[in-house]
């Protein structure tokens, strides 16, 4: 079998779309533009490049951009300060705070003191609770793009066997809430988990988010299986530096029914569906209906 690839450049610049429209929509029928407030501690050259990309694709569909660089020597204190600040403006109707934070600050607390209603990375921990009960939430956004590709390929996932690869708190853990709310029977494997092969082997559905470059061989697929990749691994081959994901591209596409690739598979999802969270957290600040397909 050759899989099909699933292309997430498109998909992403069709959900940004959807979200241009309907920003469109609210300013010219409620006057309301949604906007994004982004706050990057520090000079870490990897959060620089997401935090640049995500202030243009959020002024790209037309919401106001707000970007807040602090050194990376501020204090607890003058961070908090901040995020209240933005929790208190009625312009802001998104906040994320790039992680990884500088060490002495720290992160559970500067996460947990977003206001949930704004918080469109949806780490806090009432959107944790919220997602885990099934009940409306901010959805992290990585997984959000997954789960929608997921939907677009197969119509329905109830009932399939899915395995999500990678525990993080911001993919492994809620991607596989999301896939038990849409009925599938989920198994989360890790680094301790036993006969990974076998595990995998049984999945109708693997998604691979442990940040190890090309960990996941293809004979470990099922034949026909949907195979999303989270993973973007800075690698070098033949002397050339290379971005390689947490499957094997090319053995995986001979087996799966499907597949990301990397690069352009999960990776645009994520700002999109980042871009897709301010647009719901808006509607909901206004008491407005939530923009269709777009949300968990
Ligand atoms: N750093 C790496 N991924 C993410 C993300 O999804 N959100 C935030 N806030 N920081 C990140």
């Amino acid at each position: 079998m050759v899989a099909q690839v699933i292309d997430g450049k498109a998909f992403a610049a069709k959900v940004r779309a959807q979200v241009a429209d309907q920003v469109a929509k609210l300013k010219e029928e409620n006057g309301i533009t949604p906007g994004l407030a982004v706050v990057l501690v520090g000079e870490d050259p990897a959060s620089q490049v997401y935090v640049r990309s995500k202030g243009k694709q959020t002024v790209e569909v037309g919401m106001n951009s707000y970007e807040h660089k602090l050194d990376a020597d501020t204090s607890e204190e003058d961070l908090l300060a901040l995020i209240d600040k933005l929790n208190n403006d009625p312009a802001v109707h998104g906040i994320l705070v790039q992680l990884p934070l500088p060490k002495h600050l720290n992160e559970d607390l500067v996460i947990n003191s977003i206001d949930p209603a704004k918080d469109v990375d949806g780490f806090h921990i009432s959107n944790v609770g919220l997602l885990g009960t099934g009940q409306k939430s901010m959805v992290p956004c990585t997984p959000l793009g997954c789960l929608m590709m997921l939907r677009d390929y197969h119509g329905s996932l109830s009932g399939m066997d899915a395995v999500v690869i990678g525990r993080s708190n911001i993919v492994g853990k809620p991607m596989a809430q999301l896939l038990l709310g849409d009925s599938c029977t989920v198994t989360i494997a890790h680094s301790r988990t036993k006969d990974l092969p076998d595990v995998v082997r049984r999945a109708d559905i693997v998604v691979a988010a442990v940040g190890r470059p090309e960990m996941v061989p293809g004979d470990w697929i099922k034949e026909g299986a949907t195979v999303i990749d989270v993973g973007i691994n800075r690698i070098e081959r033949d002397g050339k530096n290379k971005l390689v994901g947490d499957v094997d591209y090319a053995s995986a596409a001979e087996r799966a029914g499907a597949i990301t690739p990397v690069p352009g598979g999960v990776g645009p999802m994520t700002i999109a569906c980042l871009l897709a969270n301010t647009l719901t957290a808006c509607c909901r600040a206004n008491g407005l209906p939530e923009p269709e397909g777009l949300t968990a």
